[in-house]
């Protein structure tokens, strides 16, 4: 994945953990790189090893952190300049997840390697949707829960989002049920 989200990683640690830790989860890890590279394309694998190590350094599960990566997300693309594809989402939250997939395309061209996932929207009412999320890269369903739950944040509203089902060998997506509760005090 492109630097920008291994980035992220680091920063999300660093803020919250100090930079000792950092630094203990890129030796657990095998990471030389001190720092990654925006615009550089790195293997997933790097990615999926930060994973990991910092779940064993943090003593955390994996899914636990990535779904708290996921929410410190939309906030991460914010400070770094991508806020205008943020707001080119749409007007509204349900809006946000259907656009999700031309946003990704804006992003291919700043990023001409970039593998994004794809997303689908259905079971469409005024307070609810299913989101239903296709990768070819595997385990990152929190991940998601934890994008909806910041991009809902950024459009303050409440939600309550219910995993039901993850990639299988039934499955060949994820689905996420989405309930939204109304509006909260703080919207963007
Ligand atoms: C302006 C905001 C955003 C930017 C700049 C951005 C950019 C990126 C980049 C660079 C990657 C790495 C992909 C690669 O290197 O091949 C990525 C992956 C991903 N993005 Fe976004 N993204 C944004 C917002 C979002 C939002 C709001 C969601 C979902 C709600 C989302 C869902 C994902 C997921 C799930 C992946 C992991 C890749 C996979 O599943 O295969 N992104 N994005």
């Amino acid at each position: 994945m492109y630097g920008l989200v291994n980035r992220a990683l680091q920063q999300l640690v660093c803020a919250s953990k100090g930079e000792q830790t950092w630094q203990d989860i890129r030796r657990k890890a095998g990471v030389e790189d001190e720092v990654f590279m925006r615009m550089d394309s790195y293997p997933d694998e790097v990615t999926y090893k930060l994973v990991a190590a910092a779940s064993e350094v943090l003593e955390t599960p994996s899914p636990v952190l990535l779904r708290e990566f996921g929410r410190y997300w939309t906030r991460y693309t914010l400070v770094e300049g991508y806020g205008a594809m943020l707001n080119d989402l749409g007007p509204s939250f349900h809006e946000a997840l259907t656009s999700l997939d031309s946003m990704h395309e804006r992003v291919a061209l700043l990023y001409p390697s970039l593998k994004p996932p794809t997303f689908r929207v259905t079971a469409v009412t005024p307070d609810s949707l299913s989101l239903h999320y296709y990768s070819n890269r595997k385990a990152l369903g929190p991940m998601v829960h934890g994008l909806v739950e910041g991009l809902a944040e950024r459009f303050g509203v409440a939600i309550e989002v219910s995993h039901a089902y993850g990639k299988d060998e039934v499955h060949d997506h994820d689905r996420f049920d989405i309930r939204i509760l109304g509006p909260v005090a703080h919207a963007r």
